[in-house]
């Protein structure tokens, strides 16, 4: 399927010609070490979301970036309140990327893993109850787990009274879960920034004024500035931006 809004490389090496999936797959690809990688759209003047939802901020290349992500992770994190919000449904991929996947001799789904203080979750949500490979929830000791979701679900308790992530991580590593993709929200992504957990932000800016009233994609206490090297730098035809920014 062609794209509607075809992306070409800005920098480094410009480069006018559309870019194939295959090409986009190896310039987001996957790493030998383990990685976080986070993804995010955003308005050119920093919303999170347009009426509460991050729908109308992703239009046709951040659907396609944010599939190819999916695709090439071991594991998808989100926070409890995204998965609500946004009513997330189970991981589901193509055929082809399927294929990929299986030629990479990776498992056929990313694992989705949800974090959430409250286990306040509807084991029924489509996340949980259709999910093709078993989901985790990273909570902590002190949570009570509603009527159910332990059946739908691995929870993984790590810290005592609030959720210990850096642990979390450790622990989804050793499960074998190496590249990790968070999509959001702003919550876990400031609590991911404050533990210096964030190994890589991709970032779609929208072309559009989102207007005052939304947040940003990142909530929560404040922490120290941490630098993040630029590593790409793509257009699409449609004016949308699509910057990748990862540590060394
Ligand atoms: N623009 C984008 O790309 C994008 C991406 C994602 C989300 N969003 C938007 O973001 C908004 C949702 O944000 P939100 O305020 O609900 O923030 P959030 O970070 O999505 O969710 C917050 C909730 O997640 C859990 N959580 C997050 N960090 C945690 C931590 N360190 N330890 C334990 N639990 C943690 C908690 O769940 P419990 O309450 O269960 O303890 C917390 O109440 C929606 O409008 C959504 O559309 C936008």
């Amino acid at each position: 399927m062609s794209a509607t809004a075809p992306i070409s490389r800005l920098w480094p090496a410009p480069a006018a010609e559309p870019l194939h999936d295959a090409e986009l797959t190896a310039l987001y690809g996957r790493t030998e070490r383990p990685r976080l990688r986070v993804n995010f759209v955003t308005s050119v003047d920093g919303a999170v979301a347009l009426d509460g939802y991050s729908a109308g901020l992703s239009g046709e290349p951040d659907k396609r970036v944010f599939g190819l992500l999916r695709m090439l992770c071991d594991g998808l994190v989100v926070a409890a309140g995204t998965l609500r919000h946004e009513g997330y449904r189970a991981v589901r991929l193509s055929e082809p990327r399927r294929a990929w996947r299986r030629e990479q001799g990776l498992a056929e789904y990313p694992t989705l893993v949800v974090v959430s203080g409250s286990l306040d979750l509807d084991p029924a949500q489509a996340a949980f109850a259709d999910a093709p490979v078993r989901p985790i929830v990273l909570t902590s000791a002190a949570a009570e787990a509603p009527s159910g979701l332990a059946e739908v679900a691995d929870l993984v308790r790590c810290g005592a009274d609030r959720v210990d992530l850096a642990a979390g991580l450790a622990e989804l590593r050793r499960r074998g879960l190496g590249q990790l993709l968070c999509e959001g929200g702003p919550l876990l992504f400031g609590a991911l920034t404050a533990a210096d957990l964030v190994d890589e932000v991709c970032l779609t800016l929208a072309p559009l004024l989102a207007g005052a009233g939304a947040g940003r994609i990142t909530a929560g206490d404040a922490s120290a500035p941490r630098h993040l090297p630029l590593r790409h730098v793509l257009a699409a035809s449609d004016g949308t931006l699509l910057l990748r920014y990862a540590r060394d």
